[in-house]
Order: C-alpha cells, then structure tokens, then sequence
C-alpha cells in the first residue's frame, strides 16, 4: 500500500510516502522567517504552508518515483495544532481525495509523535512507555498497541520544548532555542550551576517546567544583568539542558518500572537533543530496558509519522471506511484512546 502523507499542524510545512512501512519519501520544509519574532506567528505559518504544499508534493513524489496514480490512500493531520495552518493540509488533501478518488486518513499529530519511534526500529515491542517532548507537548503515554494507548503523565505548565525555547532566549539565542541550547553545551560543565528538578519525587508522571525557566531568570538578572557573557554561555546551556534531561529520564523510567514494561520510545522534536538521548539510553539499559528514539528526520514535525500510522489505520479498519470527507480540523489537546474507537 502507498500512502501520500501530509502534515502542516504548526510551522513546518512536511509531505511524505510511505510504502507498506518503509518511508519512500519525507520532505520538510521549517518556516524558518518566524525567528525574527520570538515564536510562531499562526497567520503567517497558515500563508506559508499555502506556497510550499504543491511543490513539495512534486517533490516527494519525484523522490519516491511515483506519481498520484501510483497511492492508494492520503494521510492528513486534523488535530491537534494552528487551525489555520491544520486547514492548508487538509484541504489540499482533500482536493486530491476528489481529484484521484482515494479514500483520506484523518490524523492526531500527536499520535504520529507516539508512534514514530517505531519507524525503522522494528526491535520495539508492545507495551511501550512513550516519552513525547515536543515545543507543544510533554506527556508520558502507557501504549498497548496500535491505536490502544493511555496518558499517564503530563506537563502543568510549558512544554519541554517551549521550556528550552524560553530559556534560550533569556540567554540571547535564537529560535528555536533546543537545538542551539544542545550545541552550546557539548562544550559546557553540566554541573556548573545547579538549576531546579521540578516535580522529581511527586509521585505522579506529570512533569513542571515553569519553575525552572524562572529560576534561570532570577539568575541571569543577578549575575549577568548585561546579558550572559560568550564564556558562560555553555555552562549555563548544558547545566539548564541536564536539568530538564535529568526529569524527563527519571520520570520515563519510573513510569516503565511501575507498568512492568521493558521498551521506552522517545518522541517530538526533543527527542532530538544529544544529551537526552544519551542518558535515556543509559540510565535505561541499567534496569534492563531498551530505548528506542525516532531518526532524527522524524523528531521533528514530519508527514512520514502520518503516514505511517495512517497505514496501519488503513490495514486494521479497510479502505472503505476512509472516503468521508465532511471531517473536520480541530485545536483539540491530547487523550487516551482505547482499541476500536
Ligand atoms: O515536534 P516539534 O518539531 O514541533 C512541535 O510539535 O512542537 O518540536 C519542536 C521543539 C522546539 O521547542 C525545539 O526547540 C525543540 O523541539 N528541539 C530541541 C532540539 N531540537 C529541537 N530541543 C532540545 N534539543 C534539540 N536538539
Ligand atoms: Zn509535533
């Protein structure tokens, strides 16, 4: 089966094909613009996504080989994200259900994110405990199977992303703050400065990261009142980074220890920072679990996630069920969902 897979929820712009679990195609394409204003500006994205979606839809099809003859279905994210971004992606997919007569799969973008890790890492097993930690969302899921999953934990304020995000431009970087926070501190001492763990022994799953982002504020304002120098720059960088990492392990394997589950898979566009990574691997290994993590092409927001969860929706429910098209986007926050629904 090939599915051409669209996904336009925030500030990329992403189509893909996938083939019978295999990723024929996956091209991203970042608005990078919004940085000169400290964030996503939704008006924009949804204009932006408009002028990219036909011709990297050429383009993925050009990588695959294929043309709309060759797909059998059309994958689209509906929820959560930017309405007006969400109703770029998915009218186009629409447009090209009725054009092509093919049958279209409604996506949660967050159900993408759970599921991604399993793209080329067919070692993972169910159940599996996944860590979603995107500039969106934090959350722990209990995952049993395809479509069979159940939040165990959350964030009570920013996400692990937003948390980088925020933090890094307190220290005059720019946006998105994650992957400059993980360069600075290759060459930093983590243990430099000691920023809190929020949540760490709470006794839940849910994770805080608001508490952290103004204790680096009340630091930078009494030590760095002019800003923080370039030579103190890294230690901050890896001393916040091991901070957020040091919650977001502790709290993955605590919730794998108590469901018995021996797979932790790590999603969303943090799962790309090095330090974690690194640790979940670690600290996991050490209690005999195994973690698996998304190549880096599908930590961030991508369209072969969609389509590649959009293929076994197809796979377990037939073709049939998918040629509605009176669907519609929704902002929608995550949420359990049990098998058949
Ligand atoms: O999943 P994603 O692309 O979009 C959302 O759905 O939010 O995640 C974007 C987030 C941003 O907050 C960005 O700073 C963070 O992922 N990020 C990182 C790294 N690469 C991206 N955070 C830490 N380290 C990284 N290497
Ligand atoms: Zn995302």
């Amino acid at each position: 089966m090939k599915i051409l897979a669209f996904e336009s929820s925030c500030d990329e712009t992403s189509v893909s094909i996938v083939e019978n679990g295999q990723i024929r195609s996956n091209i991203i394409s970042s608005q990078y613009f919004h940085k000169k204003y400290g964030g996503v500006v939704p008006e924009l994205a949804s204009r932006a996504h408009l002028e990219a979606i036909c011709e990297l839809t050429e383009i993925a099809f050009e990588q695959a080989m294929l043309s709309p003859q060759d797909i059998d279905a059309i994958a689209v994210t509906t929820e959560p994200g930017l309405i007006g971004s969400l109703i770029v992606g998915s009218n186009f997919a629409k447009g090209l259900s009725v054009k092509y007569d093919l049958p279209i799969v409604p996506i949660n973008h967050i159900e993408g994110h759970i599921y991604s890790g399993l793209i080329s890492n067919s070692g993972c097993d169910f159940p599996f405990v996944n860590l979603l930690v995107s500039g969106g969302h934090t959350a722990l899921f209990l995952v049993h199977s395809f479509n069979d999953y159940e939040v165990i934990g959350l964030t009570r304020d920013d996400a692990a992303g937003e948390a980088f995000d925020k933090i890094a431009k307190l220290l005059g970087l720019s946006y998105p703050g994650g992957p400059e926070i993980d360069k600075l501190a290759q060459a930093g001492n983590s243990k430099a400065f000691d920023f809190p763990r929020s949540m760490m022994n709470s006794g839940d799953y849910d994770f805080s990261f608001s508490g952290l982002k103004t204790s680096v504020k009340n630091f930078v304002y009494k030590n760095y009142p002019n800003g923080v120098p370039k030579e103190a720059l890294s230690d901050v960088a890896a001393s916040v980074q091991r901070a957020i990492v040091d919650v977001l392990v502790a709290k993955t394997i605590k919730a794998a220890e108590e469901h018995k589950v021996r797979n932790i898979v790590i999603s969303g566009g943090v799962s790309a920072n090095s330090w974690l990574r690194e640790k979940m691997k670690m600290k996991a290994a050490q209690k005999g679990i195994a973690t698996f993590a998304p190549e880096m092409g599908y930590c961030m927001d991508n369209a072969a996630m969609i389509g590649f969860i959009a293929e076994k929706k197809l796979l377990e429910k037939g073709r049939d069920c998918f040629y509605k098209l009176d669907f519609r986007v929704s902002a929608n926050a995550l949420r359990s969902r049990k098998k058949n629904e």
